[in-house]
């Protein structure tokens, strides 16, 4: 069986590299996995998105439903892959993606309703739930749920869940390189053909400099020492692993 090739701004690179000698099985592997590394990433910028309502001390009830983080998130996904999520199943896409999209937003969800309780505290501005916390526990939870890998990482890490292995230390080595190609994932195949893996990178841009930039060694308002990040460098990744079907 095919499955068109999306050409998209965000997706196009993720498919460059992925085209010699590899089977249909394990573009198809890739592709699924493609889609959860944008899945994924689009739940942590809508958290992003809502932060300041989140850090609103003067609120109680912030609104930030599961329902309207979802809203937000498919909205996102439609836009960036043309796909309808509500008619995923007639989509051409993987069935592997098919069962794995509406798993993974099942996971971030349920980190979002957990954390109403925090969201919606009065009195406190920052509670400390920003983008890379819920996407720390949103990776954790898939993994759980499913046969899935998935991992945000960077080559020194704030919480030792986030740890790269030694092939993802050595990937994160390459896309800091002055030469790599910017905004291009690398995928391959592992396992004699049984599992692929993927690597996206996430670049700083302004808004993560608060936290990960200048001065090196100074706190950000998560009490972390910053990391000295300059704009447009490497921050980090998001890794996916899965079986080749
Ligand atoms: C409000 C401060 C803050 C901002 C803004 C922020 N981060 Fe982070 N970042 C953190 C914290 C805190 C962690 C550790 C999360 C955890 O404990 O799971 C983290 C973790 C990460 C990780 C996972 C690896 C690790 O260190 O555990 C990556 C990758 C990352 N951030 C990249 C970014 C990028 C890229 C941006 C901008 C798009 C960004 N961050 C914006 C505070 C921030």
């Amino acid at each position: 069986m095919r499955y068109s090739v999306i050409l998209l701004v965000l997706l196009a690179p993720l498919l460059i590299g992925s085209g010699a000698n590899r089977s249909d099985q394990e573009l198809h592997a890739i592709e699924s996995a493609k889609f959860i590394a944008l899945l994924f990433n689009t739940g942590r910028v809508v958290v992003g998105e809502f932060q300041e309502v989140i850090n609103d001390k003067s609120k109680g009830n912030k609104g930030f439903t599961t329902d309207i983080f979802a809203q937000h998130v498919i909205e996102k996904f439609e836009k960036e892959t043309k796909l309808s999520w509500g008619n995923l199943a007639e989509e051409s896409i993987p069935p592997q993606a098919k069962k794995l999209l509406p798993l993974l937003l099942e996971a971030q969800k349920s980190i979002i309703q957990e954390r109403q309780t925090l969201i919606n505290l009065k009195g406190v501005g920052f509670k400390g739930f920003i983008p890379a916390t819920f996407g720390t526990t949103a990776s954790l939870r898939f993994r759980s749920m499913s046969d899935v890998y998935l991992k945000q990482t960077a080559s020194v890490v704030r919480n030792s869940r986030n740890t790269p292995n030694q092939y993802e230390q050595s990937v994160l080595k390459k896309f800091s390189s002055p030469s790599y190609p910017h905004g291009e994932s690398l995928a391959e195949t592992i396992d004699g053909g049984k599992k692929i893996r993927l690597m996206v990178p996430l670049y700083y841009q302004e808004h993560c400099l608060s936290c990960h930039g200048a001065p090196k060694g100074a706190r950000d308002k998560t009490g972390h020492p910053k990391e000295g990040g300059k704009l447009g460098e490497i921050g980090g990744a998001i890794s996916v692993s899965l079986d080749v079907q």
